[in-house]
């Protein structure tokens, strides 16, 4: 890489309440680059030099949440999907405002192949812009995520997760099993690591006994059915949680007491779930 492209180049993001410093360079225009602040539209995400071109923006611009059809609503989240040709300005300008969180991706510059999911929180002022992922709108290697972002302000929040969620929400409605676009970023893994741990052993501990008391059985497959996470990753899941085991010719999962505990006490922490049946969505192909 041209070292050059890797500098922080935009001092300070302002976006609707937020104050935001990049991680990493994004190329805007270089009339930006050095400005203490840099004001971007929230409900278009176009850039402007300075407070009185935005607002000069804000008396014209009508959106109050992203373009594009809200496929998904229930409580306060929305979900809009955009198509990367049809609205180009608002998909190129989400990917400048990603790049500034995203080192290892390159830039595409052509969104036309791409779909974008943009997760919004509403209040008496709009649709605010959380977070989103893209996804190709065909792929040949069933990635079902290309990039994924929660914007800082709303970090740690249980907010990737759900983005997640909603991604192998969409893979169930396609019929597919998908999985993340690789390489994925030290943040992305952990994400990725703890949906996959969790999503698997909510399964494996709600499975019940036979009426005979037999052991609950369940094959690799119909867990990548259930749940459109890709058999590799479903396997090296289960690995990295070291619940696959040997056992008399044949492999069998262990569920520890504290396995269950964990599993238990992470469904309750995770307060916001997808509910599919709030999903108004059919696959295009
Ligand atoms: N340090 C340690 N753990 C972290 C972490 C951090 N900075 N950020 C997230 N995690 C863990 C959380 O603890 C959580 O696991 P848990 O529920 O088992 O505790 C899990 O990752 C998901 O957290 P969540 O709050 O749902 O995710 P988020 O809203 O912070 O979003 C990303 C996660 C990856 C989308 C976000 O960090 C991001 O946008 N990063 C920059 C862009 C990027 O790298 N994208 C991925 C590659 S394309
Ligand atoms: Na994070």
């Amino acid at each position: 890489d041209d070292v050059v492209t890797r500098i922080r180049n935009i001092e300070m993001i302002e976006l609707g309440k937020h104050r935001i410093k990049p991680w990493y360079f994004s190329p805007y225009p270089q009339e930006l680059v050095n400005l203490p602040v840099t004001y971007i539209c929230e409900f278009c995400l176009r850039y402007k030099k300075s407070a009185r071109c935005l607002e000069r923006h804000l008396q014209k611009c009508t959106l109050t949440h992203p373009p594009g059809n809200e496929i998904y609503r229930k409580n306060t989240i929305s979900f809009f999907e955009i198509d990367g040709r049809k609205n180009k300005n608002y998909a190129q300008n989400l990917c400048l405002l990603a790049k500034l969180f995203l080192d290892h991706k390159t830039l595409y510059y052509d969104t036309d192949p791409f779909l974008f999911y943009v997760m919004t929180e509403f209040d008496s002022r709009g649709y605010h812009i959380v977070g989103y992922f893209s996804k190709e709108k065909e792929s040949s290697e069933d990635y079902n995520v290309a990039c994924i972002l929660t914007l800082p302000p709303y970090q740690r929040k249980g907010y990737g997760k759900l983005l997640i969620e909603f991604s192998y929400e969409l893979s169930k409605f396609e019929g597919k099993t998908g999985s993340p676009e690789k390489p994925l970023s030290d943040l992305g893994l952990l994400s990725y690591r703890s949906y996959w741990a969790q999503t698997i052993c909510e399964i494996l501990v709600g499975m019940k006994p036979g009426p005979e008391g037999e052991r609950p059985q369940i094959t690799i497959g119909e867990i990548c059915e259930m749940t459109s996470i890709k058999k590799e990753d479903l396997l090296s899941t289960l690995q990295y949680l070291s619940l696959i085991q040997y056992y008399k010719g044949q492999y069998i999962i262990c569920l520890s007491d504290e396995i269950v505990k964990q599993t238990n006490r992470a469904k309750e922490r995770r307060r916001i779930r997808i509910d599919p049946s709030c999903l108004h969505w059919t696959p295009k192909d």
